[in-house]
This record gives structure tokens, C-alpha cells and sequence, in this order.
């Protein structure tokens, strides 16, 4: 079982920025207990800043590995980009966001990926990256 957890911008300021929306942890943290804990399952972690790494990446592992959690952060309400590049591989892709992002700004309530994804976890903290991994796995 391959899965890869994709994180877009700002992410990877997850422990410091905005801490009172995003918690203190750093993902980096996060990242090592879910892999010492789901030790049975390829995950690997990938994050950028850069929209067309994030798109090259889907396309990369798009055609082999068994899921890819997504965090596209901003993308996600404006990148068409990024939901071609989900509708032209044949990996599932799982939608996670941190905050309920319904409880923020309007702008936030607009995704262009959950039409193009199989599932959407949202609001749930970083706990929400586990609760895909634990249901991709027992599928
Ligand atoms: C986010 C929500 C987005 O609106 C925001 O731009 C992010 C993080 C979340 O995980 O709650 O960067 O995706």
C-alpha cells in the first residue's frame, strides 16, 4: 500500500503560523509519528509552495501509488490546475483540510478539488490526515 500526503502553501509553516487556527505542531513532527505508527504502509510526504510542483508530483505518483491526501492549503480554492491534474490520474485523492474551513472566510467555502476527489475530511486538526490514512487502508 503506497500512499503519499501532498501539502501545498504555507504548510510548511504548520507549528508556527497561526497557531491558534492550525495548532503548534509541526508537520514535520506529525509526519513521524504517523510513519513510525503506520509502519506497514509506504507514506511518503511531499510538500511545496509551487503549484506546478504539486502538479508534477500528482502526475508522478498518479498512476501507481493507492492514494494521495491532499492539503493544496490556498490552491485549493483557486487552482483548476490542480483538479485536472486529479481528474487526469487514476490514484485516488483525498481532500484534507485542518480547519473547518466552512467556520472562515467565503472565500475558503469554494473548492475546486472536492468535486474531483473521493473523499473530504475537514475541520478535524491534524488528526484528519490519520483518519484518511486509516480509512484508505481498511478499504
Ligand atoms: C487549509 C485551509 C485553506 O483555506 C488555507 O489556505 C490553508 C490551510 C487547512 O488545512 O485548513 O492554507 O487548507
Amino acid at each position: 500500500m503506497k500512499i503519499l500526503i501532498l501539502n501545498g502553501p504555507n504548510l510548511n509553516l504548520l507549528g508556527k503560523r497561526e497557531p491558534e487556527i492550525y495548532g503548534t505542531q509541526t508537520f514535520e513532527d506529525y509526519y513521524l509519528e504517523l510513519k513510525s505508527k503506520y509502519n506497514a504502509t509506504h507514506l511518503e510526504y511531499f510538500q511545496s509552495n509551487i503549484e506546478g510542483e504539486l502538479i508534477n508530483k500528482i502526475h508522478e505518483v498518479g498512476f501507481s501509488y493507492d492514494a494521495i491526501i491532499l492539503n493544496a492549503g490556498a490552491y485549493t480554492h483557486t487552482s483548476i490546475a490542480i483538479a485536472d491534474a486529479i481528474s487526469g490520474i487514476k490514484t485516488p485523492v483525498y481532500e484534507v483540510h485542518i480547519s473547518n474551513v466552512y467556520a472562515r472566510e467565503e472565500f475558503r467555502h469554494k473548492s475546486h478539488l472536492s468535486r474531483v476527489c473521493k473523499g473530504i475530511i475537514i475541520g478535524f486538526g491534524l488528526k484528519g490526515y490519520e483518519m484518511a490514512i486509516k480509512s484508505i487502508i481498511n478499504e
